[in-house]
């Protein structure tokens, strides 16, 4: 193996969040189909993947189940890997951010940062997306909104330590220049210039004092670092930056390819290389921004109906079906549509069809009209239809190889199948059948030599995406591993005399479309309802809320808040209740004035921006539209203090 053969590519690393679907696993799945194309090139490959296990977004899922985080991560993980197994991703790292070789290298990198002067303390006041784990800018919100997922942001305060993003901007332009294969594809990083660099680029805040589930910064522990420094460095700590054993990081480093959605893009095109010049690393040779997948056309979701296990599409058709469809239907790069019904149509047609007739013909009449063995004889002259065969047969792998670099992986799928069906068209033009009939003994030999051989050709590159497939041809037409080399797959004619080909089972059935067809199945609904019950209280739970009519008597804005009023609610004690609530966006003062409403009266007492709020008014709606509850006094009025059932 050539020294400098080496290729590092990683997916990003998951969260926790939910489960898999096919959109999920589509950046491993093309990862590692990389990682297979290397391989058999000779490269030695460093396949990483992982899961991104810290933020607040963690922390509040498992309060809700009632588990710590760590239990919450593992389950995740756990799942995870069981999935990765049914897909067969060879990866050769899972990297999770919770492990300690992890948390200390992000620790020490975050105190050269700081020692460098590239993190100072400051104070942080701006606007951050929960689910997004994401800050912004007044200037970079859409319609006041979170850009990325259109919900609405938070606006938080407190002591913050900085990265000095703005200081890298024009190593950072200057490099885009200098290197225009660094970001693929061009029309992402036209975006992403546009959107964050015509815009300035601020500083970054690096670290929060409310977030408990994360990594303590050494020197201040009440900090915690931002969920991306912590998530992005994650591809040089797996690789032992900062500890003694660092040959992985001398052998691997810089990465030859980051894959990664287009949502996260910005964040390995911007704050990552702008982490790496701080911490004088080279920066990774590519950051690939791929698309989203919808399902039948629409976002994945479960009140879809779409949002499905991918082992679902695998129980009823195979491994190998789902990676073809999502690595050659989708255009790498672009938003793509896993549609079902065209699922099953490209499985019969190229699966069933163009590759699984191909073999089992071949297979069939050489069993047929030779017991099965190979005949090698150049003695014969060859035809212009062996010619043409055999041109486009050495002509395949380099035409495939370029596709692959270039990462068009599905034109270089349409390379391999552009030999299969010129196979299938030979053995039409040069009939075999008609050869048999006249005893035609040699060219029969020679034409069986021809296809068989080109089924040799085209399963080799077939092992980058297959995983049950290869094998498979490799047994039926009896060809030994040494024969499926890479290098062995440019020249025609390798396959030895004698060889001895057997018909074995049908490569791809075909699918019928049924009822039954991707069905998720019902322990599968149970197991996720069963999920769900975990939430679920008892009535006496239930009765430890206390809920009484109120009515409002005084209103008065927070000064020092955007957001809160602070309320006197008559509950019918002898006292009025401060009560500090959120309406301020949704209502004016004088439309809460004398509402009768639903207060929780036995809730802790709780400090909202200095004022000491006594309870808390019920209300529904989400961000964008909020309404009170407030009783309907049509038919007589109930005294303050009333309970509530
Ligand atoms: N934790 C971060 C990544 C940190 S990397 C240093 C993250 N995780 S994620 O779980 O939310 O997303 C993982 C990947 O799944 C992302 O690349 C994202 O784009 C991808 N996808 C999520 N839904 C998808 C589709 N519907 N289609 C294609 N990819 C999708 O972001």
């Amino acid at each position: 193996m050539e020294e400098n053969k080496k290729y590092y590519v990683t997916t990003p690393i998951y969260y926790p969040s939910g489960d898999f679907h096919v959109g999920t696993c589509y950046c491993t799945l093309m990862a590692d189909t990389l990682a297979r194309y290397k391989r058999l090139r000779g490269y030695d490959v460093f396949f990483m993947t992982g899961t991104d296990e810290h933020g607040q977004k963690i922390e509040e899922k498992a309060k809700a189940r009632g588990i710590t985080p760590k239990e919450y991560v593992d389950e995740f993980v756990a799942k995870a890997k069981d999935l990765w197994k049914v897909l067969d991703i060879s990866y050769d790292k899972y990297m999770r951010t919770t492990d300690e070789y992890h948390v200390k290298a992000v620790q020490q990198i975050f105190e050269k940062l700081l020692a460098k002067g590239d993190i100072y303390k400051g104070e942080y006041k701006g606007l951050y997306c929960t689910p997004c784990e994401s800050f912004w800018t007044e200037t970079q919100l859409v319609d006041g909104k979170c850009p990325d997922c259109g919900r609405e942001v938070k606006e938080v305060k407190e002591e913050s330590y900085f990265f000095k993003l703005s200081k890298y901007k024009d190593r950072l332009l200057q490099y885009y220049e200098e290197h225009p294969e660094f970001l693929e594809p061009e029309k992402r990083k036209n975006e992403m210039v546009k959107n964050f660099f015509d815009k300035g680029l601020e500083d970054l805040c690096v670290t929060r004092t409310t977030i408990d589930w994360g990594i303590r910064v050494i020197s201040d522990p009440k900090h915690t670092v931002y969920v991306w420094l912590d998530a992005l460095t994650n591809y040089i700590t797996a690789l032992g930056y900062t500890t003694d054993q660092d040959e992985m990081m001398k052998k691997y480093w810089p990465a030859d390819l980051h894959l990664v959605g287009k949502e996260i893009f910005r964040f390995h095109s911007i704050i990552w290389p702008a982490i790496l010049m701080a911490l004088d690393l080279p920066l990774p040779k590519k950051v690939f921004g791929h698309g989203w997948l919808v399902v039948n056309g629409n976002k994945i979701s479960k009140s879809f109906g779409n949002y499905k296990d991918p082992r679902i599409y695998i129980r009823d058709t195979s491994v190998d079906a789902l990676r073809y469809y999502l690595i050659k239907e989708i255009t790498f790069g672009d938003d793509g549509n896993f549609s079902e019904d065209l699922f099953i149509e490209k499985t019969n047609s190229d699966l069933s069809n163009d590759l699984g007739n191909l073999v089992s013909r071949v297979t069939a009449m050489v069993e047929k009209y030779n017991q099965g063995i190979v005949v090698k004889n150049d003695s014969l002259p060859l035809e212009d239809i062996d010619k043409d065969l055999i041109n486009s047969a050495e002509e395949m792998i380099p035409n495939f190889e370029k596709y692959m670099d270039d990462l068009k992986t599905n034109e270089a799928i349409a390379e391999i199948w552009k030999l299969i069906s010129k196979a299938n068209k030979y053995i039409d033009l040069s009939t075999p059948w008609v050869l048999a009939k006249e005893e035609n003994k040699d060219r029969l030999n020679q034409v069986l030599y021809n296809l068989v051989e080109t089924i040799r050709i085209v399963a080799v590159p077939l092992q980058c995406f297959f995983i049950e497939t290869p094998s498979k041809i490799m047994n039926q037409i009896g060809v030994t591993k040494e024969e499926m080399t890479w290098e062995s797959a440019k020249t025609f004619g390798v396959l030895k005399d004698g060889t001895k080909v057997s018909k074995g089972e049908i490569l791809f059935p075909r699918i019928d479309k049924t009822e039954e067809l991707f069905k998720v199945e019902d322990e599968v609904v149970e197991e996720t309802q069963e999920e769900e019950r975990k939430g679920i209280i008892t009535i006496d739970e239930l009765d430890k809320v206390e809920l009484k009519v109120g009515q409002i008597k005084e209103v008065e804005k927070v000064a020092k808040s955007k957001k809160l009023y602070k309320l006197q609610v008559d509950v019918g004690e002898k006292e009025l209740r401060t009560i500090v609530s959120g309406l301020v966006p949704y209502y004016k003062e004088e439309e809460l004035l004398g509402k009768q409403v639903v207060v929780v009266t036995n809730l802790q007492p709780a400090k909202l921006c200095g004022v000491e709020s006594n309870g808390m008014l019920l209300a529904a709606g989400d961000y964008d539209v909020v309404k009170l509850l407030v009783l309907d006094n049509n038919n007589g009025i109930l005294e303050n203090g009333s309970n509530i059932h």
